[in-house]
């Protein structure tokens, strides 16, 4: 499903209109009669932000936000004004929003909300009940490079929460990349997919090793956005954990609450790939390449085993401790093949770690960098802008002794501590760049409904990839 934004420049009587007002603003061209004016004056009084009003033609709804001083939080109210105007409106077909107040910027934060709050997975029900609500209209004040814009973002959201509510019986490392293929094709970004032979003779150890317990082929997705105008001299890369599903592989994970949640475990891939549509779709003065390592982790009579070595595609020999630290292992792959592009910037995305979930929940996510600083100040920036926050964690050089293996270079666990940082600290010997790791783990999914985000994939982190890359040009 769609939900469709788009400009509109008169206003019938059977028009839904969530008119967006202060205190000051005159509603008279609305024609409201005595009784409903002394209830709208009387419902702001007490400073409701939504006045709901029922018109037998149509309904209302009268829209004051709070002032808050701080403008991410006030962006974040309107937002979640949208979220609660989404729920009033999901059986009307379209809803119109008309800034009486004249603010385009708080107009277009409500259609946000609304728009990302109205997302539904109904593809495998029989009897479906998605929303009514398919058209959001702005009025005529409104700019239509900026409707698109937003479409664009929302569209690219909906696809990454698609992919991540799909489960694995119908989203294998195949669909994953043919999802990104047919992304690619839509909006002009240029891929190549890395088959399981390719990535045999290019001795990627750490995909080839989760993947030896699976009966479908690993690979290997390179997307790549450079239009002519870009600005930056070398790429920056996104690089996305495209596990399909993770049993754990020999050390199988318990079902519940655990396995039962890991067709989600390609959430970094699936952000990646949809934050390069909407930089595509945009058409972002940019140049970036996004890398998907895609395959399933599961025990079989071939699958890889703990004490295991294995050799990585840089050289580095690793002593598998436990089979269920396989995100690392084709992470590390595509962070050393990321650095023949002698890129600007690299950020990787990945449910990696229960330990960052143990850390802050679902609520934002778990970051570290190394030689990045300004760059994580501004991602961070931009997390606080969109609510897709970043907390990060420390970095010292302590932790390093923490891989350290006694029969290999470096082993994949690392104790019973810190484990988000330590998955980290496995990361950073596969970089000699600037780069920002983000654990998602905990954000990219949620049982119980979380504002506009909704329920099940919530897409966290296409939004922040997409401001941060604007805002960087
Ligand atoms: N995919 C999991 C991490 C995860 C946990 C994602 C919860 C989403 C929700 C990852 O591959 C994993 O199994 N990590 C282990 C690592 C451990 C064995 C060192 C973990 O965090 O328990
Ligand atoms: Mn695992
Ligand atoms: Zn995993």
């Amino acid at each position: 499903m769609k939900t469709l934004i788009k400009k509109k420049t008169t206003i019938s009587h059977k028009d839904n209109l969530i008119l967006l007002c202060d205190y000051k603003s005159n509603l008279t061209e609305f024609k409201f009669s005595k009784k409903e004016l002394a209830y709208i004056q009387k419902e702001q009084k007490n400073n409701t932000e939504i006045i709901s009003l029922n018109q037998y033609t149509r309904k209302l709804f009268i829209v004051t936000p709070k002032k808050e001083i701080n403008t991410n939080t006030h962006a974040e109210n309107c937002r979640m004004l949208g979220d609660t105007l989404a729920g009033k409106s999901k059986d009307l077909p379209s809803v119109l929003i008309v800034d009486v107040k004249s603010n385009q910027t708080e107009a277009m934060q409500i259609a946000e909300g609304i728009a990302l709050s109205n997302y539904t997975f109904t593809k495998h029900q029989t009897n479906k009940t998605p929303n009514e609500l398919t058209k959001i209209y702005l009025c005529k004040n409104s700019n239509p490079k900026d409707i698109n814009e937003l479409q664009n973002i929302i569209n690219a959201v909906y696809f990454t929460r698609n992919l991540v509510n799909e489960p694995f019986s119908h989203l294998t490392a195949k669909d994953l990349a043919n999802a990104a293929k047919k992304s690619s094709k839509t909006n002009g970004i240029k891929i190549t997919i890395l088959d399981k032979k390719k990535i045999e003779s290019l001795k990627m150890g750490g995909l080839l090793a989760v993947n030896k317990g699976s009966i479908d082929d690993p690979n290997f997705t390179i997307m790549e956005w450079n239009p002519k105008n870009a600005k930056n001299k070398n790429p920056i890369i996104l690089i996305g954990k495209g596990i399909v599903f993770d049993t754990g592989g020999l050390s199988l994970k318990p079902t519940a609450n655990s396995m039962d949640l890991m067709k989600t475990d390609m959430g970094g891939a699936g952000t990646v790939i949809g934050a390069m549509q909407a930089i595509a779709a945009n058409k972002l003065p940019i140049h970036v390449i996004a890398l998907t390592p895609a395959t399933d982790n599961r025990p079989s009579g071939n699958a890889y085993a703990p004490g295991d070595v294995i050799t990585m595609y840089d050289g580095t020999t690793v002593e598998v401790l436990n089979t269920d630290a396989e995100g690392r292992l084709i992470l590390a792959d595509a962070l050393s093949f990321a650095k023949k592009y002698k890129p600007e910037l690299v950020i990787d995305l990945a449910t990696l770690t229960g330990s960052a979930v143990a850390a802050i929940g679902h609520y934002g996510i778990v970051s570290m960098h190394n030689g990045a600083k300004t760059d994580h100040k501004k991602l961070k920036e931009a997390g606080d802008y969109t609510h897709e926050r970043l907390a990060e964690m420390p970095f010292w050089s302590d932790y390093d002794n923490l891989i350290k293996s006694d029969i290999a270079d470096i082993k994949n666990l690392g104790g019973p501590h810190a484990g988000a940082i330590t998955a980290g600290k496995f990361l950073a010997h596969f970089t000699d760049y600037p780069w920002i790791h983000l654990d998602i783990a905990g954000p990219s999914y949620t049982h119980k409904k979380y504002g506009y985000r909704g329920t099940g994939a919530t897409g966290m982190g296409v939004r922040l990839l997409y401001q941060f890359l604007k805002k960087r040009i």
